[in-house]
């Protein structure tokens, strides 16, 4: 049999603060089970024939991966890599995604992440407005943001997505457009 394009999703359902409007199968204050969690993670990926798949992409969403510690999430790639040394695409020119909050990681963990084969980061940042940020119930400011995305760029990710919301509380299409224009210093 031949094998077929496969993408694999990683859900991390942890966040440090649940935000108001998320309906992501995500919690707070569960920190108790996060070793269980991915010791389950790992026993089932252990388990998985991917002898059949030719694996392209591997996507680790949230919940907030990065707010868990860095170890958890080499050990999953170590584990995905051994398991995937046959696989057609070789495991530098797999996508390897990592979503990111802000509010929730170091340069230390983006160097583990970068050392661990991730090439693709997504970062919440929902709004440029600190205010409406408060409101939303995120946990960090645009400056914030703006220090992850320049320490990720320095550290060499070039493949950054940056998720934005709109029509958020009070929200218009003007008032975006300025802000965003305003607010937009993001070197890319
Ligand atoms: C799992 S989160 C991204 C990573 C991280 N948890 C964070 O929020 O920074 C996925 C994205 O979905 C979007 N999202 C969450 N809840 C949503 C909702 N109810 N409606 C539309 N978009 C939503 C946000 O843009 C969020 O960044
Ligand atoms: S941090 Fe992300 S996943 Fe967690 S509650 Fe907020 S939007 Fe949802």
């Amino acid at each position: 049999m031949s094998s077929k394009n496969f993408g694999i999703y990683i859900h991390i359902p942890f966040c440090a603060k649940k935000c108001n409007y998320c309906d992501f199968i995500s919690f707070e204050n569960k920190n108790n089970l996060i070793e269980k969690y991915i010791n389950a993670l790992k026993e089932e990926m252990e388990k998985f024939d991917f002898s059949k798949c030719e694996v392209t992409t591997i996507y680790l969403g949230g919940g907030t991966p990065s707010y868990i510690k860095q170890n958890y999430i080499i050990e999953i790639l170590e584990l995905l890599k051994n398991k995937l040394v046959n696989n057609k695409t070789k495991w530098e020119d797999i996508e390897i995604t990592i979503e990111v909050n802000p509010g929730t990681v170091t340069k230390e963990k983006l160097e583990a992440y970068k050392a661990s084969g991730i090439n693709r980061l997504s970062i919440g940042l929902q709004s440029t407005n600190d205010k409406l940020l408060k409101q939303i119930g995120r946990i960090h400011t645009y400056n914030e943001f703006l220090n992850t995305y320049n320490i990720a760029k320095e550290i060499g990710f070039n493949n950054i997505n940056v998720d934005l919301m709109i029509a958020l509380p009070n929200q218009t299409i003007r008032r975006y457009k300025r802000k965003f224009r305003k607010n937009n210093r993001v070197k890319t």
